[in-house]
């Protein structure tokens, strides 16, 4: 996968209040990202405190990605770790959360005979109950389907300066590929209402970014028609945009992940129209060819795709545009790969986010007899991610002696004379701890820099 980021895993620990330790490790996208924050919450409500190490911990949970085997396959030698430990401790405590629990459940326990909890992903809100079921000497596992609970306000967020903010849970989709619509269940969309003061909280706070969360954002709404919240008739998107837009204290609004087939004329220019809604798209194609399009059911032809990036180039022309590409899907022929590596070339892509198609359990491709041979999978990963290097540092040249603002994160763990950040348009950024001047920066703080050196992923700067 080509990508940049900056990760920081837990906090350093706090004083005790008894409970004992916690480790939460998380694998996946940012909805289990944004799953684990709330757990940890839960977790601080609850008495727990941050452990310094995963191997210390009294209580560890694996928030787990099932999304392409390699994934799945991470979590079993960290639990063979765990379950080692608890044999000599066994008052440890280990969960199995997200998506793996949810696809194997209770299969779960009989594999690792030592978990004490297994929890699908929308159970993330209840885990306190769940836990008080573990106290009790039960081995739970938490797999139904459930509405999900309504609980924002205790989410222990790594970043202080950028959330994340769930507004769709699940998917209805029926990508072919696709193991999500099983393991995240039906679309069930927050009221705007609920998200709009959970964004009014983070913004008192000093949160300055937030990202609209859903595995298919542009679903938003459809389940919410006839409540009567705001908008009593129907939702929308681009209606959540406009609603939330205007809260003091957010500077910026991002969201993802865009689906071509339900992404409307309406919200690019609700985008543009809207200043605090950064030129980022995030809006994945899967494959350049249209035979593959139609057996992967994703419901777009390449030609609708290359109609949306055109509308957004004409309103926002400094956008960025990423996806993500699945290459030897079932029956790939060399000529439709080709297609897929065209279409980067042409839309010239700010990134690409790459992989080989993975076949998952209960999903309609992983039975179908066309399967890709193992090294015409790696060599058409590694062809396609050299194309996206090279076309993000062509594009990345755009930059180039620009002034670009950043909302500084952090310090650079690899370089502690430098602060990160991102621009409006998702780059990562680099700049010196101070500016030209002398004055000393600080996380949280939105600066104008000056681009002097551009590499494929991010670029570096300083503020005069
Ligand atoms: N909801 C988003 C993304 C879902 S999962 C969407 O509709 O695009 C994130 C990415 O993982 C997908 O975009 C896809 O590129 C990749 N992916 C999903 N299932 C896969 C599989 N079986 N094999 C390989 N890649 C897969
Ligand atoms: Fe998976 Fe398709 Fe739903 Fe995305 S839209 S989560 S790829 S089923
Ligand atoms: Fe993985 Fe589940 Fe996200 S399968 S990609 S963690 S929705």
């Amino acid at each position: 996968m080509a990508t940049a980021t900056i990760s920081s895993e837990q906090a350093p620990p706090k004083i005790s209040k008894g409970r004992g330790s916690y480790w939460i490790k998380t694998f996946g996208c940012q909805m289990n990202k944004a799953d684990s924050e709330r757990m940890a919450g839960i977790l601080e409500k609850m008495g727990y405190i941050s452990a310094a190490e995963e191997l210390t911990a009294d209580l560890v949970i694996y928030n787990t990605c099932t999304i392409r085997d390699n994934a799945e396959q991470k979590v079993y030698s960290y639990l063979g770790r765990q379950a080692l430990r608890k044999r000599k401790s066994p008052h440890i405590k280990i969960v199995v959360a997200g998506c793996v629990a949810q696809q194997e459940g209770e299969s779960l326990l009989r594999r690792v005979p030592e978990l004490d909890l297994v929890m699908g992903p929308q159970h993330a809100n209840r885990l306190e109950t769940l836990l008080d079921q573990v106290d009790n000497g039960q081995q739970v596992v938490a797999t139904d389907e459930s509405n999900i609970l309504e609980d924002i306000t205790t989410a222990r967020r790594d970043s202080k300066y950028c959330a994340w903010v769930n507004i769709i849970y699940g998917c209805n989709e029926r990508c072919t590929y696709c193991v999500v619509p099983s393991v995240r269940g039906r679309e069930q969309s927050r009221y705007p209402k609920a998200i709009k003061e959970e964004i009014a909280n983070l913004a008192e706070r000093n949160y300055k970014e937030i990202t609209l969360l859903g595995q298919n954002i542009d679903a938003y709404g459809r389940d919410l028609i006839d409540t009567n919240e705001i908008n009593p008739k129907s939702t929308n998107l681009s209606k959540l945009l406009t609603y939330i837009h205007d809260i003091e204290g957010i500077e910026r609004i991002r969201f993802a992940t865009s689906h071509p087939r339900y992404f409307t004329d309406q919200l690019i220019e609700t985008c543009a129209n809207l200043p605090k809604v950064c030129e980022h798209f995030h809006i994945p194609f899967q494959s350049g060819n249209n035979d593959i399009l139609k057996k992967m059911a994703r419901g777009y032809t390449i030609e609708k795709y290359k109609k949306i990036i055109d509308k957004i180039k004409s309103l926002m022309p400094n956008a960025s545009i990423s996806a993500d590409a699945i290459v030897a899907f079932p029956g790939e022929t060399n000529e439709q790969f080709h297609n897929t590596l065209e279409i980067i070339k042409e839309i010239e892509f700010d990134q690409v986010n790459t992989a080989a198609y993975s076949p998952r359990p209960n999903t309609p491709a992983a039975s179908w007899a066309n399967q890709i041979p193992e090294e015409i999978k790696v060599s058409r990963l590694r062809e396609i991610n050299h194309l996206v290097e090279k076309v993000a540092k062509k594009r990345n040249q755009r930059y180039l002696n620009n002034l670009e603002e950043v909302l500084i994160e952090g310090v650079n763990p690899k370089d502690q004379t430098q602060l990160y950040g991102r621009t409006r348009t998702n780059r990562l950024a680099f700049l010196p701890l101070h500016t030209s001047r002398g004055i000393s920066l600080k996380p949280g703080e939105l600066v104008n820099i000056n681009i002097n050196q551009v590499r494929a992923f991010s670029l570096i700067g300083k503020v005069d």
